[in-house]
């Protein structure tokens, strides 16, 4: 079989690397894999259950009941926990914020891990989330490390709110931004860190189109053929 194509996608919490992943998807025909949806799938088991999710012994006994799978509908990712569509239920806050949490869990680590290989064994892909350029995909064909300064993060977050028509307060998300990131970046398994073979990318002053033609270029640059 011929080897897939990787592209792995890192950074903290609202860099963007959704959206941007998303569309280069799109553009290059890779199928985009979202591993944030997939902590956020067994987050919402955990928060559903009741779980304390500072009882990492009971989480982690608990992962033996949690399967999560992908399904794609029109091309778009679709998250099954336990064979529900659990899709639309899983950007909350909330879900983000127990997702957090329990991603720094080695049986929750575990769970994904070969969920997450196999699909990019058996397509071209790119996939972000915090450990993939490390970890998850080590042999990745290109890797990017994606981020924006805090204050870029918590403004596009606060407009997107906005826009669903949510009050909140700028500091409040600016501050629940950086707590997360100190989580995501300081826990003793599969921290944030940047690849060291990977691209820094800091799309504080880019505009999405910008972030996109960069990663394609990169990727043209790192062996992918037109
Ligand atoms: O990217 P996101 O906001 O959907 O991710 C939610 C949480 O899941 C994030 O704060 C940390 C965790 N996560 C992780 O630990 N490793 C990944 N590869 C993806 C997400």
């Amino acid at each position: 079989m011929k080897k897939t194509y990787n592209i792995a996608i890192d950074g903290p919490a609202g860099a963007g690397k959704s959206t941007i992943a998303r569309r280069a998807a799109k553009e290059l025909g890779f199928v985009y894999v979202d591993t944030g949806a997939m902590y956020r799938a067994m987050a919402l088991y955990f928060l559903r259950k009741g779980s304390d999710l500072k009882d990492e012994k009971a989480v982690g006994d608990a992962c033996g009941e949690i399967s999560v799978d992908i399904r794609y509908e029109n091309g778009e990712q679709q998250v099954l926990l336990n064979g529900e569509n659990v899709t639309g239920l899983i950007r909350t806050e909330e879900v983000g914020n127990a997702a957090s949490a329990i991603s720094a869990y080695p049986a929750v680590r575990a769970a994904l891990l070969e969920l997450q290989r196999t699909l990019a064994k058996n397509s071209n892909v790119i996939m972000d989330g915090r450990d993939i350029g490390t970890l998850v995909l080590p042999d990745a064909d290109c890797k990017i490390y994606l981020t924006a300064s805090t204050r870029v993060r918590a403004v596009r977050r606060y407009k997107e709110l906005e826009e669903k028509g949510t009050v909140c307060s700028l500091e409040e998300i600016e501050r629940e931004i950086i707590e997360r990131d100190n989580r995501d970046m300081n826990r003793k398994i599969a921290p944030l860190v940047q690849a060291k073979d990977a691209y820094y990318l800091d799309s504080s002053s880019l505009t999405i189109d910008q972030v996109v033609e960069k990663i394609k270029a990169l990727a043209f640059e790192k062996g992918l053929e037109e």
